[in-house]
């Protein structure tokens, strides 16, 4: 097998009880998962095992939306769990090779205090860490003392200043500002020790950061927005995306989309690599596989169906439907997940779905892509969109955990490695590395040297 041969990247979608909405309620499911440390290891460890190069958990800084639904809000699994951050710090001590994607939120963190969180993870997990930069698109703002949750285009634009500024902070120290000579007693540089003085929309922050610059350079910076501004944001400043696509045509025409737009940022296209989650539920055959699918599906109790296409029908009253009517049409447009509203949306429109086939094509995982078969057949799909211009990595999203993870790594890994898809071996010590990213060079190091140039 050729090295440098293209080979599909595979992260870890980790949903404590697994992905699944009614997956807490499985015989295989460790029911208490969200606060169970000792589960998230075992999935860690699994993920490492199968030569994953990423494990990933999405965030939201609220508790489940309790509303009214007192009968759905008393079933559902989702709603405590541990802090991203927190995790990933404690679980990269018992790793050594996986990297860590922890979901930070733009619209409710604080970049000075995020740009510092975010380098002690890749300090502490030796160059292992990435920030999954999101806008949030549910409404938490009653948690944060703020009048309300801003408006999607705000929320973008708050979040490229964000960004940037985080990046700034990153480059604080150059990478040798640290002489730390005992015999001179000089410990830094000053000429190397830089302010942002930034003075934005936003944010108005001095500097220096009070960590050094991290191990990569910058933690692997990932984007999961996919609505114009979030494609934007992605163009400009990502190096994953992690994306939601049902069909084919729908993720190459996103692949191609972003892909396309990063010339403008005197960015080449392997700079950015784009991984579609997959809902995969296995089985032995055909018929043992949808037997699973069935059988999960048949989990989730009717007051979770419900609450489910009330989340998808927010302002519609659906009092008078019942679930085998044909589902009405959503709402045409949203403040908060734009790019869901419309997959989801599609779905209904191109298969003429009734509410409960809505309900239950959402149950498995949010709206991804979800595919039942066998261990060859999950990999074919998987190498049908790596080979056609749909994705460079998946997001693996196992329905329930942690038997999920352990059968994907024991049954579809060996089958992608077979044919000369997937890793036998870690190639690099950080994440950037194994993603083949290369570690960005410090803007002020960069800026000192275009000025010497022009002299
Ligand atoms: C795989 C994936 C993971 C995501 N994870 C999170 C998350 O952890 N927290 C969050 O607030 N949004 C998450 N999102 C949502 C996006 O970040 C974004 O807020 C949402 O898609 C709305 O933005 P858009 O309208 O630009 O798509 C995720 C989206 C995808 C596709």
């Amino acid at each position: 097998m050729s090295t440098s041969k293209r080979q599909i990247r595979l992260g870890a979608f980790i949903m404590a009880t697994g992905h699944h909405i009614a997956a807490w309620r499985h015989p295989e499911a460790q029911a208490d998962a969200g606060l169970n440390i000792d589960h998230y290891r075992e999935l860690a460890e699994t993920a490492e095992r199968g030569k994953f190069d990423l494990v990933f958990v999405a965030d939201s800084p609220a508790g489940w939306e309790r509303a009214n639904d007192l009968e759905a809000y008393r079933r559902t699994a989702q709603g405590a769990h541990f802090e991203p951050l927190t995790l990933w710090a404690a679980l990269s001590q018992a790793t050594r090779h996986i990297g860590f994607v922890a979901t930070a939120s733009t619209t409710y963190e604080d970049p000075y205090l995020l740009a510092r969180r975010f380098a002690s993870l890749d300090y502490i997990s030796k160059g292992r860490a990435a920030w999954n930069v999101v806008t949030t698109g549910a409404d938490v703002s009653k948690n944060f003392s703020i009048a309300g949750h801003p408006a999607h285009a705000d929320r973008y634009e708050r979040a490229e200043e964000f960004v940037d500024l985080v990046k700034g902070l990153w480059d604080s120290y150059e990478d040798d500002a640290f002489i730390r000579d005992k015999e001179s007693g000089v410990y830094l540089d000053p000429d190397k020790v830089h302010l942002v003085n930034h003075k934005g929309k936003f944010f108005s922050v001095a500097g220096p950061l009070n960590v050094g610059r991290p191990v990569q350079g910058y933690p692997v910076i990932v984007q999961a927005g996919a609505s114009e501004p979030g494609r934007e944001l992605a163009a400009r400043t990502a190096e994953m995306i992690f994306t939601a696509n049902q069909t084919l045509d729908d993720a190459q025409e996103f692949y191609s989309d972003v892909k396309g737009r990063l010339a403008r940022y005197g960015r080449r296209p392997e700079d950015l690599l784009i991984s579609p989650g997959i809902f995969p539920v296995l089985g032995g055959t055909e018929a043992e596989a949808e037997a699973n699918y069935e059988y999960i599906q048949s989990l989730v109790h009717p007051s979770i169906a419900w609450n489910i296409l009330a989340r998808h029908y927010r302002g519609v009253d659906l009092s008078g439907y019942s679930l085998d009517d044909p589902a009405p049409p959503l709402p045409g447009d949203t403040e908060l997940n734009k790019s869901r509203l419309k997959l989801v949306s599609d779905l209904v429109s191109r298969n003429n779905l009734t509410l409960r086939q809505l309900y239950l094509a959402v149950a498995t995982a949010r709206g991804h892509r979800t595919v039942v078969g066998t261990p060859e057949q999950i990999a074919d799909a998987m190498q049908t969109w790596f080979e056609n211009g749909a994705a460079d990595a998946f997001n693996i999203m196992p329905p329930v955990l942690p038997a999920g993870l352990t059968d994907f790594v024991d049954q579809v890994v060996p089958i992608l490695r077979k044919r000369g898809l997937f890793r036998h071996e870690y190639e690099g010590a950080t994440l950037r590395e194994n993603l083949g990213l290369r570690r960005p060079p410090n803007g002020f190091t960069l800026q000192v040297q275009q000025a010497q140039a022009a002299v």
